[in-house]
């Protein structure tokens, strides 16, 4: 025979235990990352702030972009990337990405620690020396 009740307990603590971590979490700052936009390069285009592409688009695929833009350079020797909404950047992540995002600690950093992924560009591309306001 069973006893169910010490296993209904052993089940509650067990859960309680896994499920700390994260009920902890829940209205402490560990919360979901908010990547900040407000770095000089960013304000200065007023009304008319966007990214490389929509938001929703580089939310979803930046690595991927960022991977097609390495080999585009390093590749092909093309460095010039035209936009869906015509809009032409010069394929860079220096250059480009981190001028707008020059904020890398309050932006690149706050997802990936969330979400706990360290991209190893940084071993060889020169992050950006903060510039918050
Ligand atoms: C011309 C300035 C500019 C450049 C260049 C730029 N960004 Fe952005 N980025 C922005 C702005 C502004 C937003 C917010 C867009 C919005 O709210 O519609 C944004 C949004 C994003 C987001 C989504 C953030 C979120 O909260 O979901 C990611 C990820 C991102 N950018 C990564 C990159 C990467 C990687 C590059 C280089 C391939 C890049 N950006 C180049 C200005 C820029
Ligand atoms: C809105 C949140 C968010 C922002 C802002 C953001 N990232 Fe990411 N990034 C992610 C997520 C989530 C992943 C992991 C995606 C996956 O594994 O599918 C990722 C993965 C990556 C990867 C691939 C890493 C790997 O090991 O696979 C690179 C490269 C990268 N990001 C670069 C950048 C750069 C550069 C910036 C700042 C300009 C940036 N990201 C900003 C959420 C973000
Ligand atoms: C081992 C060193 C090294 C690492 C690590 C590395 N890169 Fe690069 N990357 C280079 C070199 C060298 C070039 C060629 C530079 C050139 O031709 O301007 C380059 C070029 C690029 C370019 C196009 C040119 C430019 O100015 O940005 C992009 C985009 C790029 N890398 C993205 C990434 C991303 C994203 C990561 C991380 C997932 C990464 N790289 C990791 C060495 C590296």
């Amino acid at each position: 025979m069973y006893d169910s009740g010490k296993i209904l307990i052993g089940l509650v603590v067990f859960i309680g235990i896994v499920a700390f971590p994260f009920l902890y979490n829940i209205g402490t700052a560990v919360g979901k990352p908010e990547p900040r936009l407000d770095t000089p390069a960013i304000l200065e285009m007023g009304d008319k702030k966007q990214c490389v592409e929509s938001k929703e688009f580089m939310r979803a695929e930046h690595m991927r972009l960022l991977n097609e833009w390495r080999d585009a350079v390093v590749r092909d020797g093309n460095r010039l990337y035209t936009g869906r909404n015509g809009m032409k950047f010069d394929m860079s992540l220096q250059n480009t990405c981190m001028k707008c995002h020059s904020n890398k600690k309050e932006f690149c950093d706050r997802c990936h620690n969330y979400v706990d992924v360290k991209p190893y560009c940084w071993d060889c591309h020169v992050a950006p020396k903060e510039n918050n306001l």
